[in-house]
């Protein structure tokens, strides 16, 4: 039985008469006026991690949009200086639409279709992240057709396995990203790039996976990719994501300084002199959010187990289905409170396996009707969320300065049938 370790709330968390508040708004208050569930972020913290990674990478901070975009999103993160990673058509169009201007666009992606890449080229985008020979050939024939040449990264697996969930493990040999270091794949995709006038190498890019939270496993990479990288002496060098963020209790994970500091060193260390582009996506944007849930069921199974069930589930939070992902939940009308209760919280979709919080941790007085929260679910829960059993998703509301905002509206059951066309 513990109380709500504080280090999962957004950096303006504030209790007040043991009542949260986010951006200066009552969180409980919120979800009465905004309806549940809602994603509630905070802008200073987006603000803040945004600041974070222009200043240990300049301009080469760039946004992974994947773990949240919406245009207000992608306006912010213009406003803060840095670029902006899309891994397809529909990531682009949005970051567009935010105002992010072309330049700052990286386009990544292992199977881009002629069409995106076409967009892309035609606003010169800023760069172009190649991932397979096939992808090199499309590029080739655009360029032939017309469209401006594209300053590009060859993506490159090195070969190491970082520590985290295997679906989230991109570096590895056995991967569907891009070319392979050990198979020789990588030196022939920089030969028939450098050969070709339909595209300028500019650097390497490697992403080695997600949520990782030791350093080592970067320092690692980087390690392996530097016999390949230095003697290129390319401009610059892009190691993606992936730095992990604490979710739950125990949980520690390094700062975005401190992994830029680690990064440059190990650079440094091995004779790489390019300069650095990362694209955090989790580390940015996880901590910032709170979904707020309200209660409507709970069941005691004696002997077994209580399910406490919510107004939402796998549809506006698959990660716990699919990556066993853990959570804390709290009551945000008595946010420091003990939380002797041991339940699961459940969503209110057709399956046993719409579960949100296995084994949570809650107060004793939960109740039907009550505000349920669970924090750090700024990544990766909007950007997959879907419309499963024709649940509608939330809304998406940014709170700063007691102001609230909505910056996604909820869909509504007719949104439900607007693609509809018979
Ligand atoms: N760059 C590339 C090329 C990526 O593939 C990714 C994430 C990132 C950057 C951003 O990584 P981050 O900093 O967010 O770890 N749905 C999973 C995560 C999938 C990550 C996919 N690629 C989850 O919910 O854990």
């Amino acid at each position: 039985m513990s109380a709500l370790p504080q280090q999962v709330l957004p950096l303006t968390a504030k209790v007040v008469g043991g009542r949260l508040e986010i951006g200066g708004c009552d969180v409980v208050d919120l979800a009465e006026r905004h309806g549940t569930p809602v994603f509630v972020y905070d802008e200073v913290h987006l603000r803040e991690r945004a600041r974070e990674a222009v200043a240990a990478f300049g301009d080469g901070a760039t946004y992974a949009s994947k773990a949240f975009l919406c245009r207000a999103m992608a306006r912010l993160v213009a406003e803060e200086g840095m670029g902006i990673d899309v891994a397809t058509g529909g990531e682009l169009h949005v970051a567009l639409a935010g105002g992010m201007p072309p330049a700052r666009i990286t386009l990544h992606g292992n199977n881009k279709s002629s069409d995106e890449l076409r967009a892309a080229l035609q606003i010169g985008i800023g760069h172009v992240v190649v991932d397979s020979f096939d992808e090199i050939d499309r590029i080739e024939a655009l360029v032939r057709a017309g469209t401006p040449a594209p300053r590009v990264f060859v993506r490159v697996t090195p070969g190491v396995e970082a520590h985290t969930h295997e679906y989230v493990m991109t570096g590895q040999d056995d991967s569907k990203f891009g070319f392979g270091l050990s198979s020789g794949a990588a030196g022939e995709a920089i030969a028939r790039v450098n050969a070709s006038d339909a595209m300028e190498l500019v650097g390497v890019h490697a992403h080695i996976g997600s949520n990782i939270f030791l350093l080592s496993s970067f320092e690692k990479a980087i390690e392996k990719l530097a016999p390949f990288v230095a003697p290129l002496d390319l401009p610059e060098l892009s190691l993606g994501g992936g730095l992990g963020v604490a979710y739950v209790e125990g949980e520690e994970a390094p700062s975005i300084g401190e992994w830029a500091g680690v990064l440059h060193r190990a650079c440094a260390a091995h004779g790489i002199t390019a300069k650095l582009v990362v694209e955090p996506g989790r580390s940015i944007v996880a901590g910032a959010a709170v979904t707020l849930y309200r209660v409507g069921t709970i069941k005691h199974l004696p002997g077994i187990r209580t399910y406490v069930s919510v107004d939402g589930g796998m549809s506006d939070n698959p990660r716990p289905v699919l990556y066993g992902s853990g959570y804390e939940a709290f009551l945000p009308r008595e946010t420091e409170a003990d939380r002797p209760l041991v339940a699961t919280i459940v969503g209110k979709h057709c399956e046993s396996g719409d579960v949100l919080v296995r084994d949570a941790q809650l107060p004793a007085d939960l109740a039907v009707g009550d505000i349920l929260a669970t924090p750090v679910t700024g990544a990766y829960g909007h950007s997959m969320a879907s419309n499963y059993n024709k649940v509608p998703r939330p809304p998406v509301v940014f709170v700063r300065d007691g102001d609230d905002r909505v910056v996604v509206r909820r869909e509504t059951f007719d949104d439900l049938l607007a693609l509809d066309v018979e």
